[in-house]
């Protein structure tokens, strides 16, 4: 164990899209026809694959990106797959544009929030601990207060053993009971930190494990530590400017509070903001940090206004700003909040900026092809002609509404007994449930008995 733990907040549309895995590509960066879940869409992957390279390289500063398309193109799909392909350690961050039209905070506030998620922090920080095999436990116990009928650890008498020293230590009750509560025995090598008090067991001992338990353990055994009991060790963590304003603004100090976790909401001032960026500034310089700039991904852009798209504006001119990538279905349309038609509905200082990414409509092939992944991925088996039928729907109306009516599908077929879905339950679920067009001019012809 390396002593490493990522407590990354981050959280990731998934549902619609949990079949993508990544972008599909080669190591030359070419799209494979069929690959980690990515059927077609060749041009606007690679293009894709070649943005995951220039962010991974530090190449992205400042940039942003716009994925533009029909609906159903799979523009959040491969923003999805820019995400897996950037791994685990690059925070990415979906922010669909309506949201930041909550009733809660501000809209720049919600924005200043997404962007601050999506730029990670890696922090090295050096820390005392007590390392060695467990050679000796003796809890001593006490009555609970409230209940004599019950026993409490009131503190233990402990011995950590290394290579070439042991020594013996009294510990609170509660980092005893905190012990039990982790099965901890003797022969386990433990590492604790010797300000929290926090216990992690690394492994079983190879001395305990060969002197009684040949026969007996399921884990590898690791050796006894090396040097004297109580050390200095670096650990790594990574957070993101947002974990670390969440802690400021709660005024505890040490980045340990996230780690035991109880972070929640409530609004960050700006001086709060400034002191973090201050803190991480020296930390960079004392060569102890390192920024991780990291992707927002902006769905439905259209969605934002003109004070949002200003405010995003700054935010890629400012020294610590993430990669943004927006995505469309919009051609020109009006920009929220200002008198004036765009293209994709967006200010044109910040259209200058941007790579765009077009994205294509499918071939029959391709959407089947889709669908029978989207299938795989629901568990849902589907006949020839269901799945033909489908691929009319997929195509005639939209790729979504077609994905969307496969587990519906499912549905009726088991109510009537049945373990595959055949061409009439497509067919009954697409009359229960309407695609958006079918949508909107039913509620157009009855607009006037609607609710207004
Ligand atoms: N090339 C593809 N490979 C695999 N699955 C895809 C592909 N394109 C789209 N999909 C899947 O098809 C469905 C519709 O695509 P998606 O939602 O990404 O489209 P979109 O372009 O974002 O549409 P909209 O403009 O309506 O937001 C999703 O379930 C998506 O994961
Ligand atoms: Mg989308």
């Amino acid at each position: 164990m390396s002593g490493s733990i990522t407590p990354v907040t981050r959280f990731e549309r998934v549902g619609a899209h949990s079949h993508i895995r990544g972008l599909g590509l080669d190591e030359k960066l070419k799209a494979l026809p069929v690959a980690d879940g990515m059927v077609g869409q060749i041009s606007a992957r690679e293009a894709a694959g070649i943005i995951v390279q220039m962010i991974k390289k530090g190449k992205m500063a400042g940039r942003a990106v716009l994925l533009a398309g029909p609906p159903g193109t799979g523009k959040t799909a491969i923003a999805m797959g820019i995400a897996r392909e950037l791994g685990k350690d690059v925070p990415f961050i979906t922010l669909h544009a309506s949201e930041i039209y909550s009733s809660e905070l501000k809209k720049t506030e919600v924005l200043m929030r997404a962007v601050r998620k999506a730029i990670g922090v890696r922090l090295r920080e050096k820390r005392k601990v007590y390392e060695g095999e467990l050679t000796h436990f003796e809890l001593k116990t006490a009555k609970h207060p409230y209940n004599p009928y019950q026993e409490v650890a009131e503190s233990a008498r402990i011995t950590l053993a290394t290579s070439s020293e042991s020594r013996s230590f009294t510990v609170s009750g509660s980092l005893a009971s905190n012990m039990l509560a982790q099965g901890i025995r003797v022969g386990d090598v433990l590492q604790i930190d010797a300000e929290t008090g926090r216990v992690i067991r690394l492994g079983r001992s190879e001395n305990a494990a060969e002197r009684y338990e040949i026969a007996d353990y399921t884990e590898k055994p690791i050796p006894r530590p090396k040097g004297p009991v109580e050390k200095e060790k670096e650990f790594i963590y990574l957070v993101t400017l947002h974990d670390l304003d969440m802690m400021e603004s709660r005024g505890r100090g040490g980045f340990f509070t996230i780690i035991f976790g109880g972070v929640a909401g409530g609004e960050i001032d700006s001086e709060t903001r400034r002191r973090v960026d201050e803190y991480v500034k020296e930390r960079i310089e004392e060569g102890t940090a390192e920024i991780i700039p990291g992707v927002l991904f902006i769905d439905d852009v259209s969605m934002l206004d003109i004070e949002a798209f200003s405010f995003l504006s700054t935010v890629l001119e400012s020294e610590l700003s993430p990669i943004i990538v927006f995505a469309t279905n919009r051609g020109i349309t009006k920009v929220r909040g200002a008198d004036i038609e765009a293209p994709h509905g967006m200010p044109l200082d910040l259209l200058d900026r941007l790579l765009i990414i077009n994205t294509e409509m499918y071939s029959r092939d391709e959407v089947r092809e889709i669908l029978k992944i989207r299938a795989r991925e629901e568990g849902v088996p589907l006949s020839d002609d269901a799945l033909e039928y489908l691929v009319d729907v997929g195509t005639s109306k939209s790729l979504r509404y077609a994905v969307q009516l496969l587990t519906p599908a499912y549905e009726k077929a088991r109510v009537e007994g049945k373990d595959k879905v055949s061409k009439d339950d497509v067919e009954y679920v697409v009359s229960l449930f309407s695609d958006v067009a079918r949508s909107i001019e039913y509620v157009k012809r009855y607009e006037e008995y609607m609710m207004r």
